[in-house]
């Protein structure tokens, strides 16, 4: 089973994957988990790349290095593990691309669909959950506002709250869009209420395996 997390930075995603990985552990599952861009070497050169560049990049050169590293995080990490039997939850994934170059920088997004089929050759995801939130929260616990900034912002973090509502509201076109795999959770509810919520819709998808 393959499963997703997405939402702005600063949306709580972490406190939950840590959550949901121990709960499926102590199931016996094999859980990996992996974020988006990184989770191996090559990715992680192009992570190191799009967040700590001080260089101006291109919204399209942008897309296509995001892209780049999910193509090979697909091939030599995801697919083998799933092929192994384990549970892969990953942080982040083609959702990102949607909201973040798609409505949040601009790019068409159809192009954005046919780019990262390409690149993830198939491999949707069976759950995505969305996490949201208003943004202001969420620059408060990510400190992308440079008021409030507990550490210094990377490159994406740098883009400013205009970016992140245009990302957020993508978040939620792309929920309205899709299909049966995406799950909105409102992530200023109470971390317990919502970790009952991701264990019992994985649990759902689990028994219907
Ligand atoms: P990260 O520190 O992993 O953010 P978070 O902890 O919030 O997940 O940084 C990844 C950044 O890259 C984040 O700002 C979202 C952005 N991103 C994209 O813009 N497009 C993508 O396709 C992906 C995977 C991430």
């Amino acid at each position: 089973m393959f499963i997703t997390f997405e939402g702005i930075d600063g949306s709580g995603k972490s406190t939950q994957i840590s959550y949901l990985k121990d709960w499926l552990e102590d199931k016996g599952h094999t859980i990996l988990v992996l974020r988006e861009p990184g989770g191996n070497i090559v990715s992680e050169q192009i992570r190191t790349l799009l967040l700590d560049s001080k260089e101006e990049i291109d919204p399209r050169s942008e897309l296509l290095l995001f892209t780049a590293a999910r193509a090979q995080l697909v091939s030599k990490v995801i697919r083998p593990a799933l092929k192994q039997g384990s549970i892969v939850i990953c942080d982040r994934y083609i959702d990102s691309s949607v909201a973040y170059q798609g409505y949040g920088r601009g790019l068409p997004v159809n192009d954005i669909h046919l780019i990262n089929a390409f690149a993830i050759n198939g491999l949707v995801p069976d759950i995505t959950f969305i996490f949201d939130l208003p943004v202001e929260d969420a620059a408060l616990r990510a400190g992308f506002r440079s008021t409030d900034k507990k550490s210094s912002p990377d490159r994406m973090e740098q883009s400013g709250e205009e970016f992140f509502k245009k990302t957020k509201e993508g978040y939620l076109k792309i929920a309205e869009d899709a299909n049966r795999r995406i799950f909105v959770v409102q992530s200023n509810e109470q971390v317990e209420s919502i970790r009952l919520q991701v264990c019992s819709i994985v649990d759902t998808c689990l028994k219907s395996l």
